[in-house]
Formats: structure tokens, C-alpha cells, sequence
């Protein structure tokens, strides 16, 4: 095996020794001193370029180029060596001067002097990380992700979903309301009908979005959450493809088989309205709190998209057909994580945020 210090075909000895002590010198000495001592115009490299002569004249091609070889190696290295120094500098340059307002101490001081916890690398929020997994899985299904308005007016919130004002289940969504009459989204359905006005089918769209309600929080209630909408529109999309796309999407993210089941439910958007449950994976359907002592967990409203919505959207009900599911997030983290409390997610308690590094 080749040393570590040996430059590859020289068999000229006072090459090597050269070669040797930049080796060490490297770790030593800084840019300018081994810039001197080896690159500059008395230094060692041209110190053996002059011993050329000495060479007998078949021995002086082979030299020559050993030389060259020697000082595109030593040239190399303290290039590299220049940038780190240069790194270095700007590092220094920019924790010295940095000036951070928000933060409660000054950042210039050691690192040990720091408050515990804004001194430790912080880590993704569980609805990001859980988020992201499940966006990932819907890409994978050939699902488009786009993100939905946080305000929004009457139309898309209700009426274009088949709730026309006086409606009696927009009940079902009591909210908030702007001095202008924007409404902070109760829903990512808000998105489907600029969806339906704004794509061609077939409509593969899944839809992010921050919602609220006018809710009186408890430990499974709160007013802020994270929703994803999902659509799916072209001709001939039947029910046992919302089924089947549901089904995956949960094998998919808990990594197993998950059992699942269908029940009535109803929303004015959908035809019939339907809610997808899965096997509660907190107590393995023995029976907790959580799953009400049923071993079953509401996860996924859902439904073929009513003909009211596809029509007020462009689409001939009679010739299109789709489904449309809004899954929350913060179920699925509270599920996968066995959070016993919905108002942690949203608190911004480090205490609890840190359980998730
Ligand atoms: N938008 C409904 C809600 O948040 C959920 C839903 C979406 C139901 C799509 C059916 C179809 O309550």
C-alpha cells in the first residue's frame, strides 16, 4: 500500500523528502508561511526545478515532470487550505458581529452561558414531520399538492359546496367571521370548487390547509387544525376508489395492514357522506378513551362529490364523477404518538415540543 505522504511514480528521493515536510508543514503552518516556503521565488520547489541541471540529460524529461507533479500537489492542497482559513474568517466575522433582536440573550456569549434550551438544536414541529410523511405518500400516488387560502369568502367556504346561505348544517360550522366578511378557512373544501374551475380532469389534487373553529376547546376539541383535502375527479371514479385510495394511503404510513372500516355520515358536499375508521392503534381495539371503547377511530370524512358541487364547478355530473375525503393532521400525529391532550399540539410548550427530537 502507498504511504500517505508519497507522490505517486517519483523515484526521485529529493522529490520525495520535499513532499514529506509540505506533508507536515500543512498542519502547522498557515497559507502565507507555506505559500512562502515552498510556492514563493526562492522556495523549495524552485530550489529542485534548478537542480535540473544536475540530472543527466535522459534523466531530465522524467524529473522535470516529477517537479510539476510535486507542485500541482503542494499548489492543490493549499488552495483548499486558503478556502478552510477563508471559511474560518467569515465564521468569526459573522458570530462576532451577528446581532439576533428576537432573541432573550446576547448571542455573543459562550455557548455554555446560553439559556438550556435555545442552546440545543431544535427539531420539525410533529404536525410538519407528520404532515410531510403523509404529502410524500400522496405524491407517490399521483396526487398534486397545493395549499389553501387561510381567508376566504361565503361562496367557497359554503355555498359552492352545495350549503346556500340559511342552509341548517352550516351549522355544523360555526366560525369566524373578518369586519369584511372573510371567513378564516373552516375547511380545506373551501379550495374544491376553484379546483374544479381552475384544473382539467383528470383532477388529482390533494389540498394543505390551516383551519378554525369557533370551538369550545377540550382535550379533543380545539380551534385551530391542520387539514388535507383530497379530489379526485374524471369519468367512470366509483366509491370503491376512494375506498381503495384511503386503504393504501393507511398502509402506507403505519407501515402495516390497517383494518379499516365505512359508516353513514353526512356533509352537504358529498353523496352519500361517508366516514372512513380505522382500528385504534392506542389500545389495539381493546377498548380506551380515545377510541370512545370501540377499538374504531373516525379518521377520514369522505364521499363521492355531490352533483351540486361538480355542476356549480364546470362539470356535467352526468359524465363526471369524483370523491373527495378532508383528513386532520393533528389526529393522525395524537394517534401515532398517543398524545392524551389535543390543545399540546398547537401550545408551543417546549416541554412537549421537545419529546419529539
Ligand atoms: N370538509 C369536511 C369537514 O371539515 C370534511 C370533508 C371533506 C367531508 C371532503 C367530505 C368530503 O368537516
Amino acid at each position: 500500500m502507498p504511504s500517505k505522504n508519497k507522490l505517486p511514480d517519483n523515484p526521485f528521493p529529493e522529490v520525495e523528502a520535499v513532499y514529506e515536510s509540505f506533508s507536515e508543514d500543512i498542519l502547522n503552518l498557515d497559507y502565507d508561511e507555506i505559500k512562502h516556503k515552498y510556492l514563493g521565488k526562492k522556495g523549495l520547489v524552485i530550489d529542485l526545478l534548478c537542480r535540473i541541471k544536475e540530472k543527466q540529460n535522459k534523466e531530465k524529461p522524467l524529473y522535470g515532470k516529477a517537479v510539476n507533479s510535486l507542485k500541482n500537489a503542494i499548489e492543490q492542497k493549499i488552495n483548499t487550505l486558503r478556502g478552510k482559513e477563508n471559511l474560518q474568517q467569515t465564521g468569526k466575522m459573522l458570530t462576532k458581529d451577528a446581532i439576533d433582536i428576537t432573541a432573550p440573550f446576547d448571542v455573543n456569549i459562550p455557548l455554555q452561558d446560553k439559556p438550556k434550551l435555545i442552546s440545543q438544536p431544535g427539531s420539525l414541529h410533529p404536525i410538519t414531520e407528520i404532515g410531510e410523511k403523509a404529502l410524500r405518500i400522496f405524491e407517490s400516488m399521483g396526487f398534486h399538492v397545493t395549499y389553501s387560502r387561510r381567508l376566504d369568502n361565503d361562496y367557497n367556504v359554503f355555498e359552492a359546496l352545495n350549503l346556500p346561505p340559511e342552509h341548517p348544517a352550516r351549522d355544523m360550522w360555526d366560525t369566524f367571521w373578518t369586519q369584511d366578511d372573510l371567513i378564516p378557512i373552516t375547511h380545506t373544501s373551501a379550495m374544491q370548487n376553484r379546483i374544479l374551475t381552475t384544473k382539467k380532469v383528470p383532477i388529482r389534487e390533494v389540498i394543505v390547509g390551516r383551519c378554525m373553529r369557533n370551538e369550545a376547546t377540550d382535550a379533543s376539541h380545539e380551534h385551530t387544525f391542520y387539514q388535507v383535502e383530497g379530489m379526485y375527479v374524471d369519468k367512470g371514479i366509483t366509491l370503491a376508489h376512494l375506498i381503495g385510495t384511503l386503504s393504501a394511503f393507511m398502509n402506507e404510513f403505519y407501515g402495516r395492514d390497517v383494518k379499516y372500516r365505512i359508516q353513514p355520515s353526512y356533509f352537504p358536499f358529498v353523496e352519500p357522506g361517508l366516514e372512513f375508521l380505522i382500528e385504534c392503534l392506542t389500545c389495539g381495539q381493546k377498548g380506551c378513551p380515545f377510541c370512545g371503547y370501540s377499538g374504531w377511530v373516525e379518521l377520514v370524512p369522505c364521499g363521492p362529490i355531490h352533483p351540486n358541487v361538480l355542476r356549480e364547478g364546470g362539470y356535467d355530473p352526468e359524465t363526471y364523477t369524483g370523491f373527495a375525503w378532508g383528513l386532520g393532521y393533528d389526529r393522525l400525529v395524537i394517534l401515532q404518538s398517543h398524545i392524551n391532550d389535543i390543545r399540546h399540539i398547537h401550545s408551543g410548550d417546549l416541554k412537549f415540543l421537545e419529546q419529539f427530537k
